[in-house]
């Protein structure tokens, strides 16, 4: 890992550290997102840091940035690993004080950190063969719409179905399918493309909205609309989609065949839609930033 950022500061990780009573670590107190880069380019920076905000105003913590700042630092470590693919983590914490309370306390100092990732080529194995996944019953709280760092259900989730020999879980509440552990959900019904509705049940994610874009644009009949267990069931096609996932095709539901049991043609029509979007960001990238 190149330099990290720590409030204000470019340093090695090991240098990155901060005090035990930092809230995040004692509370969860804390929000995050997860940008990926192309070539040195950040993808749908604006939606990302739109939804920080809103998270942010949900916790009611002041952003502790500017949009220029953020920027700013996105540049920065897409520059420490100049026109590599990268995924770029930001998190904001309430701040680390002297002692452990659950009172919020009156001045509040965040701590601000991010750091960027490689993010390797797709394993062709997940367009060839695509991922499996299973239900699980969603026990998380009621603002799955905030992307708070509050991720033990998500994490105990994966790992029950890693356990079960599956990629992830697809998250049950109240008998309608929500989204995965750390991904939208999106399936084909009747040649229809539908993903749930906004709500405070998932989080809108942006490569869902960029989907959703692209379907628009290319005249795919997409609705938002609750999808039941028995929705999911009979579905041709089953999507799990975010930054880093981009758009993985569900060949396997309960260790049963989803369609017929291949990646489908939406996806594959979907997936390409996808691709050149990115590929759009590299181009620009290559004309030294301009669009
Ligand atoms: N997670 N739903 C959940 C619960 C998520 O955690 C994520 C992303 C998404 C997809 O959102 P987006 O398309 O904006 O990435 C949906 C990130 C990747 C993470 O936690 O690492």
């Amino acid at each position: 890992m190149g330099k990290v950022y720590l409030n204000g500061k470019y340093v090695d990780q090991a240098q990155a550290v901060l005090p035990i009573t930092d809230r995040g670590l004692l509370f969860g107190d804390s929000v995050y997102e997860v940008i990926p880069a192309y070539a040195g380019i950040p993808f749908r920076a604006e939606q990302h840091l739109k939804r920080l905000q809103r998270s942010l105003d949900a916790i009611h913590l002041k952003n502790p940035l500017s949009p220029g700042q953020w920027e700013e630092i996105l540049e920065r470590l897409c520059s420490e690993k100049a026109g590599q693919d990268q995924s770029i983590y930001l998190q904001i914490t309430r701040g680390s004080y002297e002692k452990r309370s659950h009172r919020i306390p009156e001045h509040v100092s965040p701590n601000v950190i991010a750091f960027s990732s490689p993010i390797t080529e797709r394993d062709p194995s997940i367009a060839s063969e695509g991922i499996k996944a299973i239900t699980l019953e969603d026990i998380r709280w009621k603002h799955c719409d905030l992307k708070t760092t509050n991720l033990l259900p998500n994490v105990l989730a994966l790992a029950e179905a890693t356990d079960k020999n599956a990629d992830d879980a697809i998250l049950i509440r109240h008998g309608e399918a929500k989204e995965g552990t750390s991904s939208n959900l999106f399936i084909i019904a009747n040649s229809l493309l539908i993903t749930p509705p906004d709500s405070d049940q998932l989080l809108p994610g942006v490569t869902r909205d960029l989907i959703l874009e692209l379907a628009r644009e290319s005249n795919i009949p997409f609705a938002q609309a609750t999808i039941n267990e028995q929705d999911l069931k009979d579905a041709t096609e089953i999507w799990l989609t975010s930054s880093t996932r981009e758009i993985a095709p569900v060949v396997e539901l309960n260790g049963k065949p989803v369609g017929d049991g291949k990646p489908g043609a939406y996806w594959q029509h979907m997936d390409q839609l996808y691709q050149a979007a990115k590929q759009r960001i590299r181009l620009q990238a290559k004309n030294g930033g301009q669009s």
